[in-house]
């Protein structure tokens, strides 16, 4: 069974685990140890600015995405993250957790979502831009990387 639900800290691990298996492609600084994505993560859900959705393929989490329902410009929020585990990418599960997610912020009021991914990652941007999202802008050394995907792409798309 397939469903969508709101993930919180007691999904921290599973979360940690989509991270590592999601092998996210075009950052060559990949030495991202599994104690600094935790450290990251525990941070992240410090901060609160995140609501977190998870994909549950029977009891297993293999994919999340996450909204932060703010952004610069008039009622933008941005999708901050989105991975699924490398088995399971290419069989449309990124595509539902950013259809759920923009159902989710256009009942929150949103008209546009904003989001950053990396200018080298060629397989993410031709996702992004099959399901509807347009390139705004590059911005050099925004990951603050010294080698590797130090670009910052941003797209859009109006809900
Ligand atoms: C990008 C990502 C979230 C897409 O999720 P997904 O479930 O694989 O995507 P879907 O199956 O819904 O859509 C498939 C489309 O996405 C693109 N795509 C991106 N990465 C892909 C992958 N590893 N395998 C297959 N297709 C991929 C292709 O354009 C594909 O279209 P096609 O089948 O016509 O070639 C997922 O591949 C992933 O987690 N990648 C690594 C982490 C990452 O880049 N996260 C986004 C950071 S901003």
């Amino acid at each position: 069974m397939e469903k969508i639900i709101r993930l919180n800290r007691r999904h921290f691990d599973d979360i940690v685990n989509i991270d590592i298996c999601s092998e996210h492609q075009g950052d060559t600084s990949n030495n991202t140890s599994k104690l600094e994505m935790r450290k990251d993560l525990i941070s992240r859900f410090d901060d609160g600015y995140e609501i977190f959705f998870g994909f549950k393929h029977d009891s297993e989490l293999i994919g999340y995405v996450t909204l932060k329902p703010f952004f610069p410009g008039y009622k933008h929020c941005e999708v901050y993250w989105l991975a699924v585990k490398k088995k399971y990418q290419g069989k449309g599960i990124g595509t539902s957790l950013m259809k759920y997610v923009e159902e989710y912020a256009k009942s929150l009021g949103f008209r546009k979502i904003c989001l950053y991914t990396g200018k080298d990652m060629n397989l993410t941007r031709k996702f992004y831009e099959k399901i509807g999202y347009s390139f705004v802008n590059e911005f050099p050394g925004y990951y603050g990387y010294l080698t590797g995907n130090t670009t910052a792409v941003l797209y859009a798309k109006l809900l």
